[in-house]
């Protein structure tokens, strides 16, 4: 086992019902043994957390949420979840800057180091989703925009704000599409994120997980999670299918 605990995580996004939820989280737990050489962790959606969360007691599978409200306080923000509310909930990781809500929700930049710090704040573990759409890819600015990305956090919370978060190496052009990165690619710019944060400090790089997501299945785990810096990954919609992230799990 390296430092780096590999880390697999289901965003299931907004799908499901209750009835799904349960049985889907049932399935897991009977498939999951608590061996501690790789890590589970389930992001359902907010109305599910409570049901996720007493159906995880005790067991060997970390709860999380998809998003968390940017205002530190409670108060008067109708339809938003604070980051109290979601350690309430039994979270202890959080999704921040999804490229869903980048796109469909105009979550910038700002808006994402605020949500990632007030996560910190209340002792949750951010993931932080970066990665690039696929006009930027062709026009070779990958580095550039995961630069860009990256520092905002860096500018914000510090380089130390990595020793207690995760990043997510998301391209864009690989989310829901079965388009995956090849391996090789997901390397380099996992390589490369793990550079930006050396040059701040060598340790918090070593050791911090960065875990890749855009169409990961069970028959593209292996290959993937073999990289060198691919430390886990983000799954989408293998992640609500029981056997698929069970399989994508034990290829970690
Ligand atoms: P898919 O696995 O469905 O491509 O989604 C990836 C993702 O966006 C995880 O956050």
């Amino acid at each position: 086992m390296t430092a780096r605990t590999p880390l697999i995580a289901g965003n299931w996004k907004m799908n499901g019902s209750t009835e799904s939820s349960q049985q889907l989280i049932s399935s897991l737990c009977s498939g999951v043994s608590n061996d501690g050489d790789r890590n589970m962790l389930l992001c359902p959606p907010y109305p599910y957390l409570h049901i996720a969360a007493e159906a995880l007691k005790n067991k060997a599978i970390m709860l999380g949420a998809q998003n968390i409200a940017m205002e530190p306080d409670s108060g008067a923000f109708t339809g938003e979840v604070s980051g109290l509310m979601l350690k309430n909930c039994g979270c202890q990781y959080v999704i921040v800057g999804h490229s869903e809500r980048r796109a469909l929700y105009g979550e910038t930049d700002e808006v994402v180091s605020s949500k990632f710090i007030v996560a910190q704040a209340q002792g949750l573990q951010p993931i932080l989703c970066v990665g690039e759409t696929l006009e930027e890819r062709e026009a070779g600015q990958t580095q550039n925009v995961v630069r860009r990305q990256i520092q905002k956090v860096i500018d914000s919370a510090g380089s130390t704000a990595f020793s207690s978060a995760v990043v997510a190496y998301e391209p864009v052009w690989a989310i829901g599409t079965g388009l995956t990165a090849t391996p090789d690619q997901a390397q380099e710019t996992h390589s490369f994120i793990r550079s930006l944060i050396s040059e701040q400090d060598a340790t918090i790089a070593s050791l911090m997980q960065i875990i890749y997501g855009g169409s990961m299945k069970s028959e593209n785990a292996k290959e993937l999670l073999s990289m060198e810096d691919v430390d886990g990954g983000l799954v989408g919609g293998a992640s609500l299918n029981a056997e698929e992230f069970l399989a994508i799990f034990q290829a970690a």
